[in-house]
């Protein structure tokens, strides 16, 4: 058995980690979220109250460990943000792509992201790009927090959620390097009127066809 890599990319909101989570478990194949590299250099900025073009910020994503993306306090508005403005140095991009290639080196392994299909693994055995309208993604993202947000706001909360899914849509989609856009030999899966499961199933039946 030769190491399956398995490539999930698309926007912010899109549910590739739901979907690279269960095809990662289907396939007992490692899973890595990369959107978490990302966020952890992020945040390491954002404590050293430094730029996104620091040295102390490059070495400390040159030194990745899993401790520092295994931290549960990534997932915040500010380091959304924060991410996404690390995410456009190409040097801090280079050294998170050896980080990213040294996971699935000995297992292979299911990694969602922006860039896995074009940058990270171009030869990837699957390549699965999602989309989804913003205002779907939203409502899923909001769904995914409503037990710990007021529902009275429900509309503007879900019309805040989808200005920032749309700003950092344009961020990630309009960077020089490594931008938003689906391989050109990736699957596109168009995700609006699916759900998780009808998701997961498409997947599995590719990869599974082709095994
Ligand atoms: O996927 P997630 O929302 O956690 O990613 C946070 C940010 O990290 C994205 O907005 C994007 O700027 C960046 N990112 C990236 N390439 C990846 C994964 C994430 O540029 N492969």
């Amino acid at each position: 058995d030769k190491n399956i890599i398995i490539a999930i990319d698309g926007p912010s909101g899109v549910g590739k980690g739901t979907l690279a989570k269960s095809v990662a478990d289907y396939f007992h194949l490692p899973y890595l979220d990369t959107g978490l590299l990302y966020r952890a250099v992020g945040r390491k900025m954002l404590d050293a109250g430094e730029k996104p073009d620091s040295k102390s910020v490059l070495a400390f994503a040159e030194n990745l460990q899993e401790k520092d993306w295994l931290r549960n306090d990534l997932r915040i508005p500010e380091v959304d943000k924060a991410a996404s403005q690390v995410a456009a140095n190409p040097k801090i991009r280079a050294a998170l792509l050896n980080v990213q290639r040294n996971f699935a080196m000995l297992r292979g392994g299911v990694m969602d992201g922006r860039d896995i299909g074009t940058v990270i693994f171009p030869s990837a055995d699957f390549k699965f790009y999602l989309t989804a309208s913003p205002r779907i993604r939203a409502e899923r993202r909001w769904l995914q927090f409503a037990n710990s947000l007021k529902a009275e706001n429900k509309e503007q909360q879900i019309n805040k959620i989808e200005m920032d899914l749309k700003t950092r849509d344009e961020m990630d989609s309009s960077r020089e390097v490594a931008p938003l856009k689906p391989a050109e030999d990736a699957i596109v899966i168009d995700t609006d009127h699916l759900t998780a499961l009808e998701v997961l199933e498409k997947v599995v039946n590719k990869v599974k066809r082709h095994n």
